[in-house]
């Protein structure tokens, strides 16, 4: 397939500062990275929750029901991952243009591939927040039963036991999913939104 040529970037006349205004809020990425099992998904839907009770315009896209349309051609090779986590930047950027607080679970292993996502967006719009409960802990966990397929070896390529997972070194949050209460992730979560401007405190 041949990218295509002679194609013109079109100004919105409604922009995201626009959006902005009307909601009240700004809008970014929450990307939360981890192993499988650490609680990604689980903090993002539950963040999602709370700011949606608030009011807030938010939307959680997650790897594992991504990956049964936009990405349903795309397997867990290197090369695949990252055209998953290039997608999935992509869409986040048009998610944020479009004034909305977008949540990101995906397992992300690759630093070079997060750091390409947070490039597509402004300084400050990409927050990483690193999942870190620890190999040990997701691999008791095991709630999809893939970790133990994955040392059997019926599962090949599995991040943390066949395939490698690269801590971030400077996320905006490290939540300790391993040992910590939902609450308390949930909490942290949006001490640093306030932090950073995108809530209001106590509201
Ligand atoms: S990523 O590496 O490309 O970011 P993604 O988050 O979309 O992965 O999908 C990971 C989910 O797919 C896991 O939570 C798990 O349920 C499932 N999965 C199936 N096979 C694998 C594998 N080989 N490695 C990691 N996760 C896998």
């Amino acid at each position: 397939m041949a990218a295509a040529t002679n194609i013109v970037w079109h100004e919105a006349s409604v922009d995201r500062e626009a959006r902005s205004r009307q909601r009240g809020h700004r809008s970014v990425i929450l990307w939360f990275t981890g192993l499988s099992g650490s609680g990604k998904s689980t903090l993002a839907n539950a963040v999602n929750a709370v700011l949606f009770e608030r009011g807030l315009a938010t939307y959680v896209l997650d790897g594992d029901n991504i990956r049964h349309g936009l990405c349903n051609d795309l397997g867990f090779s290197d090369a695949d991952r990252e055209e998953n986590i290039r997608r999935i930047g992509e869409v986040a950027k048009l998610f944020v243009d479009a004034g909305v607080i977008t949540l990101t679970a995906f397992v992300s292993p690759f630093r070079a591939d997060r750091d390409k996502a947070r490039a597509l967006v402004a300084d400050g719009d990409f927050i990483e927040v690193y999942c870190a409960a620890d190999l040990a802990v997701c691999e008791d966990r095991d709630p999809k039963g893939l970790y133990a397929k994955a040392r059997a070896g019926v599962i090949k390529e599995f991040t943390g036991i066949s395939s490698p997972y690269e801590a971030p070194e400077a996320p905006e949050l490290q939540v300790d999913t391993g040992s910590q209460s939902i609450e308390e992730s949930v909490a942290s979560v949006l001490s640093l939104l306030e932090e950073k401007g995108v809530l209001k405190a106590g509201a």
